[in-house]
């Protein structure tokens, strides 16, 4: 449901004001990117996932007022107690969570609740134990943790629509109830039961609808594995590693690993559509796990208003700063808008040992970090530390004491900051030049095959979005089937599947002018994870001009790279190499050593009004993608309008005529950034000189 259509569209029922509709229309046709994100008055949410079962009743009230005093306007609610609102089957307890909901709203907060299904009730598992996943060895797993649910049990599924029916009836007029969450973080386990099995054959019975298609897209000639009924699919084995890899087939494995995706994704769909029938205003989203490779979150998010995620950079601060960002950006990716934050860094995390507690001051830089690549929302996980179960360690913005000390009054500052920014925030997003393609199906092909040693999807994009990180630009994580044409330069790095019509958009993006980059095992395999007959690049071939007749990993080898035109140094080529043969396309970078002579590292190709490029290697330097990116931004006419110390972040929102910039420092020690005089420091409300002096973790937002 698109909310700017419901509050917008009570002014077109009203006849005085059907012309300041039409106007507004007609000024601007697309929704506004804040529509769905931002509270209806303007407000940006902020708040914690509060568990307020787990506590006496008599603290609530000290809890919803510590909260309110720290600017909270939002809780998020009830997402793992099933058994707290149907305590045993059909019986329904909702007085607490009433009591709760009331409180919050004598306060002024709202909140958004969560369907119950991510931890299923003891009674279900004992009287239904059909509803608990097979693990392979044939075991159901045991009752006692969370997700250990099987989607394709019927019963389950039915459970399921039961407590969310009998929740969304129950809350339909309750004021301050907002939205849901659909379960908590899909991933679910693997499911080896029959009752999945017969899924897996029936889905694929719809997807290839005869036995000849099937085993064709399967390639089930090879080792005579030729299928006569439907009823003979087994589950494929897709574990295992090294040089043999699984011992399924890959198209069986990538097949399990679509239909797995899907099962998460029907199960959502069940719960959406009892939710939109029970009261069509409430908005519906899905906690994501970032990077999370399991689940294609294009296909969960599309019946979702938008999408939330749960960001805990402090895990591994090594990587910090670039994978939250660039997690963010596929965030925004998945339904090309804003996204909220549904869990974040508290404190301290671990089950059983626990990271370092964020600094003084971290806990607003990860808030602003993701606020500045759209997050329109701030929740922290979790109000006050568990007590009791698997996550005394994983600590909430309260200890275990439940005193509001340093981290309680680090995150009430960003809401009061919040506030005074969000005018500011409201109808903005980031608008960038530059996408980078996130294919999951590449992903599940790259799990069972990951080609050479060590290979990793998210690090081969990594390698480009860190350089584009480094020199400050926007960028968009998108799936394949976006349209292209509004970016200047596309990053499509190791695509190795690339059926025909994906190659042909390529294609086309670089003919109507266009920078595209792509590199090494892009378009190897087809749709069905089988081999192309084409020798590679194959039908990428004209546009790079290039061809590639011979590929190897390098195991422990590498060798130097040289080039007039790209890098000052000899940098190194590691893990992978491309023989590269240049037909039109000029060498950028090249080989002197031995057999590699003739062969090219990186080719530059002018086709039609575009440019395409290829890196037929893995570069072990950094220096090297920051060498590539900046003569791609120039080849694309992508400006870089600023210079960055290291450590430090850059990030424009933009819409509504304004634009505001983020710098972002993710270091321990002060650092500045070289600006325009003149700008407004919308923190501290004083216009700046030609310098931003950022402290520790400091950030800041300027009106550009
Ligand atoms: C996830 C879950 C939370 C909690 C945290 C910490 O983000 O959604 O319920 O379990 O992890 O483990």
């Amino acid at each position: 449901m698109n909310k700017s259509f419901l509050r917008r569209g009570f002014l077109w029922l009203c006849p005085g004001f059907v012309l300041i509709g039409t106007v507004a229309a007609q000024q601007n046709d697309r929704p506004s990117p804040t529509a769905d994100t931002f509270s209806r008055d303007g407000q940006l949410y902020v708040g914690v996932d509060y568990y307020p079962e787990h506590w006496p009743k008599e603290r609530r009230e000290t809890d919803v007022l510590l909260m309110k005093e720290a600017g909270f306007n939002v809780v998020r609610l009830a997402e793992f107690s099933w058994v707290w609102l149907e305590p045993s089957e059909g019986t329904y307890r909702f007085e607490w969570l009433d009591e709760v909901l009331a409180l919050l709203e004598r306060h002024g907060m709202k909140a958004i609740l969560g369907t119950p299904t991510a931890v299923m009730p003891a009674w279900v598992a004992r009287k239904y134990p059909e509803t608990l996943a097979m693990q392979s060895n044939g075991q159901r797993y045991t009752w006692g943790s969370r997700k250990d649910y099987s989607l394709s049990s019927g019963t389950y599924r039915l459970l399921s629509e039961r407590i969310t029916r009998a929740m969304a009836e129950h809350f339909a007029e309750t004021p301050n109830v907002i939205g849901w969450q659909t379960d908590n973080e899909f991933a679910g386990p693997q499911d080896f039961s029959e009752t999945s099995r017969i899924d897996f054959q029936d889905w694929l019975r719809r997807k290839y609808g005869t036995l000849e298609t099937f085993n064709q897209s399967w390639g089930t000639h090879f080792w005579g594995h030729i299928i006569r009924d439907w009823a003979e699919i087994t589950i494929p084995d897709c574990t295992g590693e090294g040089m043999w890899g699984i011992s399924g087939n890959p198209s069986a494995c990538l097949d399990w690993r679509r239909f797995n995706s899907w099962i998460n994704y029907r199960f959502q769909a069940d719960q959406v559509k009892i939710l939109r029938a029970g009261n069509p205003d409430w908005f519906i989203t899905h906690n994501l796990m970032g990077l999370n490779p399991t689940i294609s979150y294009y296909e969960l998010g599309r019946d979702l208003d938008f999408v939330s995620w749960d960001n805990y950079p402090v895990l591994s601060r090594s990587s910090q700063p670039y994978a939250a960002s660039m997690t963010a950006d596929l965030m925004r990716g998945v339904k090309q808008k804003n996204f909220w934050i549904m869990e974040q860094t508290a404190g301290p995390l671990g089950w059983g040992i626990f990271t370092d507690t964020p600094m003084p001051g971290e806990i607003r830089k990860i808030s602003y970090q993701q606020l500045a690549h759209g997050a329109d929302a701030q929740i922290w996980f979790r109000w006050r530390t568990a007590t009791a179960g698997r996550e005394q360690y994983w600590h909430g913005l309260l200890g275990h004491d439940g005193r509001p000390l340093r981290r309680y009054r680090e995150a009430a500052q960003v809401a009061h900051e919040y506030r005074r920014l969000e005018k500011m925030l409201e109808g903005t997003t980031v608008e960038a030049e530059v996408a980078i393609i996130y294919d999951y199906e590449t992903i599940w092909s790259l799990a069972s095959q990951p080609g050479y040693a060590g290979n990793n999807y998210a690090r081969a994009i990594a390698r480009y979005y860190n350089a584009l990180f480094r020199a400050g630009i926007n960028v968009d994580l998108i799936s394949p089937e976006v349209d292209l044409s509004g970016y200047k330069l596309v990053l499509a790095p190791h695509l190795v599947i690339l059926p025909d019509a994906r190659a042909r958009k390529l294609i086309a993006f670089v003919e109507q002018g266009g920078v595209l980059l792509t590199d090494i095992r892009t378009g190897v395999k087809d749709e069905n994870n089988l081999a192309h007959e084409r020798t590679l690049p194959g039908l990428l071939s004209d546009v790079l001009g290039i061809e590639i007749e011979e590929y190897g990993a390098l195991d422990d080898r590498s060798y130097p790279v040289f080039s007039e035109e790209l890098f000052p140094d000899t940098l190194a080529a590691i893990h992978y190499v491309d023989w590269v043969t240049p037909k039109s396309a000029a060498v950028m970078a090249r080989y002197d050593q031995w057999h590699l002579e003739p062969f090219a590292a990186v080719t530059r190709h002018e086709a039609g009004r575009g440019i395409a490029w290829y890196v037929g290697t893995v570069f072990q330097e950094d220096s090297f993608y920051d060498h590539l990116i900046d003569r791609l931004l120039e080849d694309a006419g992508v400006e870089r309008w600023v210079d960055l110390p290291e450590g430090v972040e850059a990030s424009i929102r933009q819409g509504d005529g304004r634009k505001l910039v983020f710098l972002i420092n993710h270091n321990e020690t002060e650092a500045s950034v070289a600006i325009e005089p003149g700008k407004r420091d919308l923190l501290e409300g004083e216009v700046l000189g030609d310098r931003v002096m950022l402290g520790p973790y400091g950030v800041a937002v300027i009106a550009w």
